[in-house]
């Protein structure tokens, strides 16, 4: 009997993006219920078993009972034993509501044949004795015994381990596994989820649960009034997942507009040599205050006065290039350049480890749009600090078809994280990377500009770029030249 999962559950079992899950549905290989379900059944038919277990989704199941593999694994997979006991049970509940409607069925078919026979053999109409016969062989196909279906088993294996959440009204979904709280878990997943603090004091990760349950896994200050408890309000960062489907209701910010701004200090935790003209620039924010902000976006960073720099206070404004799922770990690239008295004190070694530095932020309309095109992504130099955010919340939201950077180099060191690019071209597919050298941003534009025309520009995908202002420039005229939509062009001077 067919089983039905979401787009985003069907995704996890068969071990496939979501993103090449919709595109299949594009391509109506894959037919969608009314609710946007799939059934797997349709599911077994487009990825035969063989896929199931090159998924690891089988190998991460038998893993979880070998114990050579460890601690850290079950503690990363599995929620406290507190949680996975409330989802256990809510399950068992739901096990033992269906079982009741089965009897329930299973005793009126039984006597609804009873009559049926009773009626065939008093009554000489031949309508009598087809409905029998119906009967009787409906009966007999449900009573045989089916082999066991591997993917619901691996859905309810699932469900105990990891329990979706589905937001209204956005109809976003994400799973909540391990320890995470439903914050921490919608932030990994790429939503924009709002929320303030992040430790359970301010109350802005308010949300109305609709259905299911949660539980509390981290103190919180904040009091929800009684009312709001009555009315099923609860915290995304105090709470995760009870049951192993949840419904919340929350807004989501819909952009940069959305997100307030901040100030923040927080604290150099590494200087770390990229390549000798590149630092990565490590900053953490203090537990009870995070940054929020959107992948793509920027920060301005300031730093007090000192002898060096005659007592003036120096700022200077970068792309934040880390994720915003890790709202307190903030990467920089900072590139040298003697017009930059930031730069300047980085490559001097007066930025050490524990030094305060002042954030504020965030700032730019460079954000990832709602999307389900392939992206084609950019970046010049330094322009790779926001592409490198953008990709990884891509990678995270998992709804794009398909990944092709671009990454041209104007200096000697430009290509300071070419194992990065190596990582993903390797580990995901499809994810196309080309790496080019050029002297001048321009015209190094214009031969990326080439290398994409050969088979990206025929294709609908929507472009984002990063980089010095000519390189930004003319790659844009470039794709505009080509047809590329306004509506699919993003750009950012760094
Ligand atoms: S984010 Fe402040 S209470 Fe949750």
């Amino acid at each position: 009997m067919a089983h039905w999962v979401t787009v985003w559950r069907a995704a996890q079992l068969v071990g496939v993006s979501r993103g090449a899950l919709q595109q299949r549905v594009r391509a109506g290989e894959l037919e969608l219920a009314d609710d946007g379900r799939v059934s797997t059944d349709a599911l077994l038919q487009l990825y035969p078993q063989a896929q199931f277990e090159e998924s690891g989704m089988l190998e991460r199941v038998a893993r979880i009972k070998d114990e050579a593999f460890g601690r850290r694994v079950r503690e990363r997979l599995l929620p406290s034993q507190e949680v996975l006991a409330q989802r256990l049970f809510s399950q068992t509940q739901e096990l033992a509501d269906l079982k009741r409607h089965l009897e329930r069925y299973h005793a009126l078919v039984m006597d609804l044949r009873g009559r049926i026979h009773d009626a065939a053999r008093d009554v000489s109409d031949d309508r009598w004795q087809e409905l029998r016969q119906v009967a009787d062989r409906g009966l007999a196909r449900v009573l045989a015994t089916e082999s066991v279906d591997v993917l619901d088993v691996m859905d309810d294996m699932l469900k105990v381990m990891s329990a979706q959440v589905t937001l209204r009204p956005s109809g976003h979904e994400f799973t909540v596994e391990g320890h995470d709280t439903l914050l921490q878990a919608g932030l990994r997943a790429g939503l924009k989820l709002n929320y303030g603090c992040g430790n359970g004091s301010c109350g802005m990760c308010k949300v109305r649960v609709i259905a299911g349950d949660v539980a509390r896994v981290q103190h919180c200050d904040y009091t929800l009034s009684e009312a709001e408890r009555a009315q099923g309000y609860a915290l995304l960062c105090a709470n995760t997942a009870a049951s192993s489907e949840l419904v919340i209701e929350t807004l989501e910010a819909r952009g940069p507009q959305d997100i307030a701004p901040q100030q923040i200090t927080a604290a150099v935790r590494a200087v770390a040599e990229l390549a000798p003209d590149t630092r990565l620039l490590h900053l953490q924010t203090p537990r009870t205050n995070r940054l929020r902000f959107l992948a793509g976006q920027s920060v301005t960073l300031g730093l007090p006065g000192s002898a060096a720099t005659g007592g003036d206070d120096v700022h200077a404004t970068y792309p934040v290039a880390s994720c915003p799922c890790d709202d307190r770990n903030l990467h920089f690239y900072v590139a040298r350049d003697s017009g930059d008295a930031f730069a300047s004190q980085v490559f001097a070694g007066s930025v050490k480890p524990g030094q305060p530095v002042t954030v504020w932020g965030p700032l730019g309309e460079f954000v990832l749009a709602e999307s389900t095109r392939p992206l084609v992504f950019a970046a010049c130099d330094t322009g790779f600090a926001p592409v490198k955010s953008l990709i990884e919340h891509a990678l995270a939201l998992d709804a794009a078809p398909s990944f092709t950077l671009f990454w041209l180099a104007t200096r000697a060191d430009g290509h300071f994280m070419a194992n990065q690019c190596r990582a993903w071209s390797e580990a995901l597919d499809p994810f196309e990377v080309t790496l080019l050298r050029h002297a001048d941003a321009g015209d190094g534009a214009r031969e990326m500009a080439r290398a994409m025309r050969a088979d990206l520009f025929d294709v609908d995908c929507d472009f984002y770029l990063a980089g010095p202002e000519p390189f930004v420039r003319e790659l844009d005229a470039q794709l505009a030249a080509a047809g590329v939509p306004a509506g699919q062009r993003f750009s950012e001077v760094v």
